[in-house]
């Protein structure tokens, strides 16, 4: 069933566990990640880069993930990944996104509270919830990583726009990490207790140890972002399906095995974050 970012954030906050947020980019990595949801019996989110909403991807993409999470026999929410403006965030209403994510975090405090608060607003009329961003999150190829969010500053942001939840840099990073990533599970601590206990977002989540990532949901993290997994998954099921001397070329019959190899990574990962029954 399609719900709303709050429902499946509220869910994961009531069981103490956290919602795992798979990036999609084609109907294959939809279809691996709604099979593990359904034999997980797990809630997810299923969420798209801004990109991805253009009139030639999103206009088959958005209604495929529509389709899935309306048929799909666990709780599903369709999320905004990364909107950088109202432009992004109107288009992604229209597709029918049931979560928004406004992140102003290249800009400085007083500019991502106003934008974000009026994108909160926006989507309160439609009762939709909103994941703001404080501390910019960047790549793995960055040479410096900007400062970690502070949580004073994380309290007086959630006080200010009203977010459903929070994303915070504590080590991590988009991408694949060039040596493990060590997380601030003290500051997440901090953070969740200034802001009154806000659900924290983690993006990165592709390659943090996983004793890190429980460490983390321990202490407060709700939803994880898990992107490059989900392409080396579908990557590794192609190059598998062009290995196979008895493969097909029927394009359907050919993407069985990276449909299943989305659909393997989903799970572990639907484990790791203690989602597994929890629909
Ligand atoms: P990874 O690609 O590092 O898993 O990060 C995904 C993410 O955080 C999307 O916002």
């Amino acid at each position: 069933m399609l719900v709303s970012l709050q429902t499946v954030i509220g869910m994961a906050e009531k069981g103490d566990y956290c919602i795992p947020a798979f990036n999609v980019y084609n109907t294959e990595t939809v279809m691996g990640v709604i099979a593990a949801a359904e034999e997980a019996k797990a809630p997810v989110i299923i969420q798209v880069y801004p990109r991805l909403l253009n009139e030639e991807v999103g206009y088959y993409l958005c209604p495929t993930v529509i389709a899935a999470a309306r048929k799909a026999s666990v709780p599903v929410c369709f999320h905004l990944d990364h909107g950088p403006s109202e432009w992004e965030v109107t288009r992604a209403l229209r597709w029918g996104c049931t979560g928004i994510m406004l992140d102003g975090s290249a800009h400085d405090f007083e500019k991502n509270v106003e934008m974000t608060k009026h994108i909160v607003e926006i989507c309160k009329s439609l009762d939709i919830g909103v994941e703001g961003e404080i501390g910019h999150v960047g790549s793995v190829n960055d040479d410096a990583m900007s400062e970690f969010t502070d949580p004073a500053e994380a309290a007086e942001f959630v006080k200010k726009t009203g977010v459903t939840c929070l994303a915070v840099l504590i080590g991590n990073a988009h991408g694949h990490y060039k040596k493990p990533p060590k997380l601030d599970i003290e500051r997440v601590k901090a953070i969740r207790e200034a802001t009154g206990g806000i659900p924290l977002v983690l993006h990165g989540g592709s390659g943090i140890p996983d004793e890190q990532v429980k460490a983390a949901i321990a202490a407060g993290i709700r939803k994880m972002n898990i992107g490059t997994d989900v392409c080396c998954a579908f990557a590794d099921g192609t190059l598998e399906s062009l290995n196979d001397p008895a493969r097909s070329l029927a394009v359907d019959l050919f993407m069985k095995k990276p449909i299943e190899t989305v659909k393997k990574m989903a799970l572990e990962k639907i484990k790791l974050v203690g989602a597994e029954g929890k629909a």
